[in-house]
């Protein structure tokens, strides 16, 4: 296709940062404007043509459903056209894995969209945007891209939104992968891809809403109490995700909470607060209702759940089929 091109949708964080001396460790996240972007890669001699839009220069704790539905729907459109390769989202990257997440669910699209950003500031010494967004063009470029979901491309690593997770708050090799680590790797001028597509039968799991039900991350701590679920409730959750111990456990009065919750209707999903690890079903989960959260960490937990109480999916078993998927 001779005349294919890239959508690029600038978001801001820390890829489009400064701070305005090489040194200065702190600095302002989205700075950089697209147009200044764009140029700052043209030297990089990268061979697919770039399209630029900016959609927010913020750092992306900011990120709002606004922002995200303003975006999903220009990646819908972006991908109606046959000209358009892919997307590339320049992302921050504290909450890049559950935009990613997100738009993995809900895009229509085989087509490759890759969320890049960066640990240091484009001014900084030894500054990582640039590469990551070369590597983001190289993902997108290739055919073999397509049919892998949405993707996140941090320190020479491709990442299924699914199982990224920010791991570290500082160093460029920021990122892991759970369970599956890295699902290929890529440079300005290589790709290796370690598997075969895995969503080529499954272009879109839900529809995308922009006002999602409020579901509620409740951080499990030694000497936890009960209200905390009860607050919760008495704000408007509609679900709830605890951030258990271990295996998704909690103190017994908040486990007992929760499952009265569930009684009256209020689906629970068991996470855990440990970085990685498979929240298993238990025996118990039959008895209270209570829905396993896999792999999945409490962020794209909260946002898998929002997207089954939107899509009307309240039934546990269903629910849980959901967060059983790769
Ligand atoms: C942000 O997420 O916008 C700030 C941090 C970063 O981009 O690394």
């Amino acid at each position: 296709m001779s005349d294919a091109y890239i959508n690029v949708f600038a978001t801001g964080g820390t890829i489009a940062g400064t701070a305005g001396s090489a040194t200065r460790r702190d600095y302002i996240a989205g700075q950089i404007g697209i147009d200044q972007l764009l140029a700052d890669v043209a030297p990089l001699g990268l061979d697919m043509p770039l399209v630029g839009q900016e959609f927010a220069s913020i750092g992306s704790e900011d990120i709002t459903p606004q922002i995200w539905a303003r975006l999903h729907a220009a990646c819908v459109s972006a991908m109606d056209d046959t000209r358009c390769k892919g997307v590339i989202i320049t992302h921050g990257t504290d909450t890049a894995e559950e935009t990613a997440f997100l738009f993995d669910q809900t895009l229509p699209t085989y087509k490759p969209v890759v969320l890049v950003g960066a640990m240091r500031p484009a001014d900084a010494v030894g500054s990582d945007g640039l590469r990551n967004f070369a590597n983001g063009v190289c993902v997108v470029s290739d055919d073999a891209a397509a049919g892998r979901g949405v993707l996140l491309v941090m320190n020479d690593k491709i990442f299924a939104a699914r199982d990224v997770r920010k791991a570290r708050t500082e160093g460029t090799d920021a990122f892991n992968g759970f369970p599956r680590g890295a699902v290929g790797h890529v440079t300005p001028s290589s790709l290796e891809w370690f598997g075969p597509p895995w969503r080529v039968q499954e272009k879109v799991r839900f529809a995308f809403h922009e006002a999602l039900p409020k579901v509620a991350i409740l951080f499990a701590y030694a000497g936890m109490p009960a209200d905390n679920v009860t607050l919760a409730l008495d704000s408007g959750a509609q679900g709830l995700v605890l951030a258990g111990f271990g295996n998704g456990t909690a103190p017994a009065a908040v486990r007992a909470a929760l499952a009265d919750a569930v009684t009256a209707g209020v689906p629970v999903v068991r996470a855990t607060r440990v970085d990685e690890g498979l929240v298993d079903r238990e025996p118990a989960d039959d008895d209270l209702g209570f829905i396993a959260a896999r792999a999945l960490g409490p962020p794209k937990a909260r946002i898998l759940l929002q997207l089954l109480l939107a899509n009307g999916i309240i039934d546990p078993v269903r629910a849980q089929e959901a967060f059983d998927r790769r």
